[in-house]
C-alpha cells in the first residue's frame, strides 16, 4: 500500500471528482440507488458550508467523507424519539454540521483512514456540534462512532425515498462549552 493523501475539496473540486467519489460509494453502499445519490449530492455540493475530504493512494480515490450544516428549515430531527429538551432541535444554519456520508474501499479499511477522514472533515468546522445518521441494524458502525466519542440521541422515521425506514441519530460536540464566567 502506498502513502495515503488526505485532501479537503472546494465545491468545484467535489463536483469534478464526483464520479470517483461515487465509484467508492457504490462499493461501500451496494444496495443504494446511484441516481438518487448523484442528485442528492450534487445539490448538497451547491449548499452553503458544504465540505468534502478525500483520501487517495497512488492517485486513486479510496475513501471520502462529506457533509453540510443543517439549515434553519431542516427536517433532520423531525419525529425524534425520545423527546429532547426544549431547543435541542432548533437550527440556525450555523449550529449543527451534518456528516452525510463516510466510506472507505473494503481493501483499504482497518488502517485508520475512516477516522482520519472524519477528523479532517470536522477539524475546522465553526458549528457547535455535528450529527450523523446510521441505519439501526448497523451495530458495528454504531459502536465505532461511540468509540470515537459520538452519542446516540434517538431514532427518527425515514421519509419516502430514503435509504432506510428509520435512522439512529448521533451527535458530538465540536467545541468546548463557551465559558460561563469571565475569569
Ligand atoms: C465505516 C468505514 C468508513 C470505516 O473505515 P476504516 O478506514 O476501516 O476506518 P478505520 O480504519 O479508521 O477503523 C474504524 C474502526 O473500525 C474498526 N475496524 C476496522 N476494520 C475492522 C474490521 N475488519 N473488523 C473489526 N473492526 C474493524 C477499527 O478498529 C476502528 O475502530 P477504532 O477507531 O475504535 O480503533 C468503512 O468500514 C466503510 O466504508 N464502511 C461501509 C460504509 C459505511 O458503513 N459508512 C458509515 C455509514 S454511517
Amino acid at each position: 500500500m502506498g502513502q495515503a493523501e488526505v485532501s479537503r475539496l472546494s465545491p468545484g473540486e467535489a463536483r469534478e471528482q464526483f464520479d470517483e467519489i461515487q465509484q467508492v460509494y457504490a462499493v461501500a453502499f451496494p444496495n443504494y440507488d446511484l441516481g438518487d445519490h448523484r442528485r442528492r449530492t450534487l445539490r448538497q455540493i451547491e449548499s452553503a458550508g458544504f465540505e468534502a475530504v478525500t483520501v487517495r493512494e497512488n492517485g486513486v480515490l479510496v475513501g471520502f467523507a462529506y457533509g453540510l450544516p443543517l439549515s434553519a428549515r431542516s427536517t433532520w430531527w423531525n419525529g425524534l424519539r425520545p423527546l429532547q429538551p426544549d431547543g435541542f432541535a432548533v437550527e440556525t444554519g450555523r449550529r449543527t454540521f451534518a456528516v452525510i456520508d463516510l466510506a472507505v474501499l473494503p481493501s483499504h479499511r482497518g488502517r485508520g483512514l475512516g477516522r482520519r477522514l472524519m477528523d479532517e472533515l470536522l477539524r475546522s468546522r465553526p458549528e457547535e456540534r455535528a450529527t450523523l445518521a446510521t441505519v439501526p441494524d448497523n451495530r458495528e458502525t454504531q459502536r465505532m462512532y461511540e468509540r470515537w466519542g459520538w452519542s446516540l440521541v434517538g431514532r427518527v422515521p425515514g421519509v419516502e425515498g430514503e435509504t432506510s425506514d428509520t435512522f439512529d441519530l448521533y451527535v458530538i460536540a465540536l467545541r468546548p462549552e463557551a465559558p460561563t464566567s469571565s475569569r
